[in-house]
């Protein structure tokens, strides 16, 4: 199995023997085959006509120390700013979605929800719910304008979407207010036609706008240059369903009562003090992160406003726990994971896989260890089918202990017009993105 987006995928198996396209080859162990290998692995021998003429790290520049840290190119004046959209095909036009509609917010779900992120054997598609979009498309301090549409003329049908929500980002000792780049999706129907190019250029015309330069954003694909590539660790909540829908595969050796077995998890949480975040703890969640990412090369620089908004927990969207101590009623520990379901495509049984992905932890008194089976004893209590998360922050100090099993893609992390001269290991990212 092979999943080049990474997120609905499932569990790896036999990784060395894959290629890309999830071909078992014969690896005959010549210094030629070895070096083909990895560059097909990075795509580096690829052409990007692209992304070449885009101030983003150019795999040619890998290696080369004197190029330094920080923005690519200056910041455009905005005189010299494209005014105009760019332009489109003859029969799709423009359109700013305004996620307070309802009727709008419901076409952006529905483009996603039929055309989005697949894994690699079409098994699962992302189905990000609209309460989930609403959210994380109205940050506080969004632009309207950053929700960008592609409509056919004649239909008037929402037929591509791209999207830019504002962050402050720190690299280094650099704090940066970037793009946080999402939801790029093309109809199926339009595909391959340079349409993406074209969604990209205009949003970053419209961030241009708003005097801001620099962009993050995730892909399941290789271009250039990622700052760091991660894995995605999956933990089986409900291991029965997940087997029967072709997410994971009975181990060898194993029965299906022993895998419920091995999966089994308390029905309550371990941890004194253990309780869902509320509003009155804004101030010390935000004290408690700020001192945490602080240790990280890439992380958000979050502030109370927007702690409220992305980890105040919402009804289907995201989940924080904390620890309070019983004694001295300090907050020591946090934790929290937001819900993003897949449609699982052509299954007679299931139509749902209820997924929870690990977004911020942060344990000062709790191990984390500790701390995260607090998080799987809850998102089994609500009832998540599985448990995901990436290998970034210091996530890879419970995932085997916690049996977590490793992902079949990886998920690469980039910067727009800001260099990172040598990549991240993913344990120096503390950036995640929805
Ligand atoms: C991603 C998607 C919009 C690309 O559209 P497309 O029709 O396949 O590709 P186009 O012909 O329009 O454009 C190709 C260019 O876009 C780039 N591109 C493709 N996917 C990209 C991505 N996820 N992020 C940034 N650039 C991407 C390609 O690298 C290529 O540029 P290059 O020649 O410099 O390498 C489309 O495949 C899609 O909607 N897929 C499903 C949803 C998805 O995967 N979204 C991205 C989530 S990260």
């Amino acid at each position: 199995m092979e999943d080049n987006n990474s997120s609905p995928g499932s569990p790896k198996e036999n990784p060395d023997q894959e290629n890309e396209a999830g071909k078992v080859t014969k690896d005959d162990g010549s210094l030629e085959n070895m070096v083909r290998r990895i560059q097909d692995s990075m795509s580096i021998g690829k052409r990007h006509k692209f992304w070449e003429t885009q101030p983003v790290g150019q795999f040619k520049d890998i290696g080369d120390s004197s190029l330094s840290d920080g923005p690519i190119e200056p910041p455009t004046p905005l005189s010299e700013i494209k005014q105009e959209p760019y332009n489109l095909p003859n029969s799709y036009e423009w359109t700013t979605c305004d996620m307070d509609s309802e009727e709008t917010c419901l076409e952006v779900y529905n483009l996603l929800k039929n055309n989005y992120v697949e894994d690699d054997e079409n098994l699962f598609r992302f189905n990000y719910s609209k309460e989930f979009l609403g959210w994380a498309l109205r940050p506080p301090g969004y632009y309207p304008s950053w929700h960008i549409g592609v409509r056919a003329k004649a239909s008037k049908k929402l037929v591509a979407f791209i999207s830019g929500v504002p962050a402050r980002i720190r690299a280094r000792n650099d704090v940066v207010k970037m793009a946080e780049i999402n939801f790029l999706c093309v109809h199926k129907k339009l595909r391959s036609k340079r349409l993406a190019p074209v969604m990209i250029k205009e949003v970053t015309r419209r961030v241009h706008l708003e005097n801001i330069f620099q962009a993050a954003y995730t892909a399941g694909v290789v271009l250039p240059t990622p700052i760091t590539t991660c894995q995605y660790w999956h933990r089986s909540l409900n291991p029965k369903k997940l087997i029967d829908v072709g997410f994971s595969r009975l181990g060898a050796r194993m029965t299906m009562s022993r895998t419920i077995k091995l999966y089994k998890l308390p029905d309550s949480p371990a941890t004194p003090g253990f309780r869902k975040m509320e509003l009155r703890d804004v101030p010390a969640v935000t004290r408690l992160l700020r001192n945490y990412l602080s240790q990280f090369v890439v992380a958000p620089d979050f502030d109370e406003t927007d702690v409220e908004h992305w980890l105040l927990p919402k009804e289907s969207v995201v989940d924080s726990f904390l620890v309070e101590s019983p004694e001295t009623h300090e907050v020591t520990d946090f934790c929290s994971f937001y819900t993003l379901p897949s449609s699982i495509l052509g299954n007679q049984t299931y139509s749902t896989l209820k997924a929870a992905y690990s977004y911020y932890n942060v344990s000062t008194k709790t191990p984390l260890l500790q701390l995260m089976n607090d998080a799987l004893i809850v998102a089994k209590q609500r009832d998540f089918d599985v448990f995901n998360a990436l290998d970034v922050m210091e996530n890879e100090s419970f995932l085997k202990e916690l049996k977590f099993g490793p992902g079949d893609g990886q998920l690469h992390y980039y910067l727009y017009n800001y260099r990172i001269r040598d990549a991240l290991k993913p344990s120096e990212l503390g950036l995640v993105l929805l």
